[in-house]
């Protein structure tokens, strides 16, 4: 059971949970170096990531280089038995680099060109970028690859956060290549987009430009396309960095940090992951989210997801406070250790921060830290000494997977189209419905992956899709394939709809899944703000409604009022040994615990027996299993279990869980 890190010789056989933080070494006079290797061995570090933003202090000046700080940096943590995540460093360019390439640097739909003096301001299109940035993993890799303390490569830093989409020339020369690609032909090209409305017809490929600023409301699949190249665009940079690390260092392990769930929005992250040998995850929970522990769950579900239920890495998260929210909400009692062993329950191998030491100056200098201003004598290093204990004593269930039974689909296209304009209701958000799913599985304590929509589905019990808007038939096949063989699947409002262009299949809605789901409707009646809808099981609806006629499926709720009052709400056919489910509104949070309660007792999903507020995981190996109990809740709670806690040494029948604490169950299986 190899874990995803290629840890030095020193630590043996020994697979410890990765440990540790974002290092800027650079920030400090060397003096402080060694206090930081103290300071590390007392709070457990083991793996720190290294050179994140260090370009341009690694290559000064256009023709001169200077590594030797890194190599003394790098010698000693080696010293120290502390292993590096060395980062390719090109995320972002010196000053130097932008004022000899000005045309390196992002253009804005409106035609802005960004200047230098914040982070991540290079074009993804720009070969004088990927020139200067293949030099310099080029200069790394020769100089670091054979480094004694090298465990893992990491490409960039969260590629896309900042500079996602340009619409400079350079670009537009890059979307015609990549438009030549996809469509062979202008007159496919114009048939996908629909250009015949608006009088939008190229007549020649140098016609197409990025979806600059216009007049009115820009051509739909104009618009995702460009996402789509955005994203392609990032990825090459990925494919083209760790490619040269794979040439040059083979045996070396290569990730690069993504930024789940959010991101996933604007990049195609299922065709990123092929080219990295463990994916790795950033997160930050929300000050505003008075639930924000289950937006963390959902996040680290979807990194599991993201690794086809493979053990993932944690390579950013915060002990306290971020920097970056109107206000920036300080953690709790407890929160740090829920935060992080959350991550590690739902298939982390690692816990590591943003970052080591709080700046003294810079952007981020109110960002929390494991060393925080106040130094090591405070509460917060204390938390992170403690956090450090327990990882060692959790040693054990590094490489153990994390048994979901559940498939929460993402269709990322259908995310990107409803994040443009001109769609029936923008209430519709997706990433809120995806969340109520996800809450309403987290309430009542199933655990799901969150799979992108060309995963494998056979290994799910049950499926539950929202909002799959732009479905081929071919995806719609798959998803009948699925049912048919015995699956269960919920297709949620507006799925369905239109093909990967958004050209619209005709014949009624829910299009491409009409068939399988038994129901036809021929317009969408969405709802005005405030406006709730009442069904006849006694859920409310909001958002959407739909004149559900059910054609081939039974009706399992009806509206009672609203512009589709008496027409079918939730339906459910069965096709072959399975059932699909069709939900038409926004189910409130009782409605879709009831819902959900249903479909997964009759998709004979294991359940677990929890109180409320309780998050319960497991990870199971090949010899134990481990089960977190995670109390979010304010009462203190028992639970039966024939194991030890490898927390405090508890050891079952009983094992208590005080209010706010965790307790990690080992129990051998077989
Ligand atoms: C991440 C980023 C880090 C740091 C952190 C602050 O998005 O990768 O460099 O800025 O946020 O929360």
């Amino acid at each position: 059971m190899p874990g995803p890190i290629r840890w030095p010789a020193w630590f043996g056989d020994l697979t410890p949970v990765a440990y540790g933080a974002d290092y800027y070494p650079e920030q400090w006079p060397e003096e402080v170096w060694a206090d930081d290797m103290a300071l590390m061995a007392q709070a457990g570090v083991n793996l720190v990531t290294v050179g994140v933003f260090a370009w341009a202090k690694l290559q000064p000046t256009p023709d001169s280089w200077d590594f030797g700080w890194l190599d003394r940096v790098l010698d000693l943590l080696a010293e120290h038995r502390i292993a590096v995540d060395l980062a390719t460093a090109t995320a972002s360019t010196p000053p130097w680099f932008t004022t000899r390439h000005p045309h390196s640097a992002l253009v804005t739909a409106q035609g802005v060109r960004l200047t230098h003096g914040s982070r991540q301001v290079w074009c993804p299109s720009s070969p004088a970028y990927r020139r200067a940035s293949l030099e310099l993993v080029e200069r790394l890799a020769a100089r670091y690859g054979d480094h004694p303390g090298l465990a893992l490569w990491h490409v960039s830093n969260e590629l896309g956060c900042h500079n996602a989409v340009c619409y400079c020339d350079q670009s537009a020369t890059s979307f015609r290549a990549w438009l030549k690609l996809r469509y062979g032909t202008l007159d496919n090209l114009n048939w996908a987009w629909g250009t015949d409305f608006w009088s939008q017809r190229y007549g020649a490929w140098e016609e197409i430009l990025p979806p600059r600023a216009t007049s009115s409301f820009g051509n739909p699949t104009h618009q995702l396309d460009y996402m789509r190249f955005s994203s392609d665009e990032l990825r090459g940079q990925l494919a083209a960095e760790a490619g040269l690390l794979r040439r040059l260092t083979p045996e070396m392990p290569v990730m690069t940090n993504l930024m789940l769930p959010s991101a996933w929005g604007d990049l195609d992250y299922a065709r990123w992951v092929d080219l990295v040998d463990v994916v790795a995850n950033d997160h930050y929970t929300d000050s505003a989210d008075p639930r924000r522990h289950v937006g963390l769950a959902l996040a680290a579900d979807a990194s599991r997801g993201l690794a086809a239920g493979q053990p993932w890495l944690l390579v950013e998260h915060s002990t306290s406070a971020v920097n970056w929210q109107p206000i920036n909400r300080a953690k709790g009692p407890g929160e740090l250790r829920r935060d992080s062993l959350v991550h590690l329950a739902r298939g982390a191998d690692s816990v590591l921060f943003f970052q080591w030491r709080a700046s003294q100056a810079g952007a981020e200098r109110h960002h929390s830290a494991m060393v925080p201003h106040a130094g090591p004598d405070s509460e917060l290093f204390r938390q992170v000494q403690a956090l450090g204990a327990d990882l060692a004593r959790l040693a054990p269930l590094v490489g153990s997977q994390t048994v979901a039974p559940i498939g929460l689909v993402v269709d990322q296209p259908s995310w990107a189209a409803s994040r443009l304009d001109c769609l029936p209701s923008h209430r519709l958000d997706f990433e809120a419905g995806l969340r109520a799913w996800y809450e309403a599985l987290w309430d009542a304590h199933l655990t799901c992956d969150v799979i992108p929509s060309s995963a494998a589905f056979d290994r799910y019990r049950l499926l539950i899709v929202p909002h799959w808007s732009l479905m081929d038939l071919v995806q719609a096949e798959r998803l009948r394939d699925y049912v048919e063989a015995g699956g269960h699947l919920v297709v949620t409002f507006f799925s369905g709809v239109a093909d990967a262009s958004q050209r619209v299949h005709l014949g009624g809605y829910p299009g491409a899944l009409r068939d399988l789901l038994g129901v036809r409707v021929e317009e969408f009646r969405p709802l005005l703000d405030g406006e709730r809808v009442q069904l006849s099981d006694g859920a409310v609806g909001t958002i959407w409604t739909e004149p559900v006629q059910a054609v081939d499926a039974t009706v399992l709720a009806r509206y009672l009022d609203g512009p589709s009052a008496s027409y079918p709400a939730v339906t459910r056919a069965e096709r072959g040994r399975g059932l699909a489910w069709y939900v038409s509104t926004q189910l409130d949070s009782a409605g879709l615990g009831e819902l959900v309660d249903r479909v997964a007792e009759q998709a004979q999903v294991p359940r677990i027996d929890a109180p409320a507020d309780v998050e319960i995981v497991i990870r199971r190996g090949p010899t134990a299993q481990y089960t977190f109990v995670i109390n979010h809740s304010t009462e203190d709670v028992g639970l039966r279990f024939n194991g030890v806690d490898l927390l405090t040494g508890d050891r079952g029948p009983v094992i208590v869980a005080p209010a706010g604490a965790v307790r990690v169950v080992e129990q051998p299986l077989g």
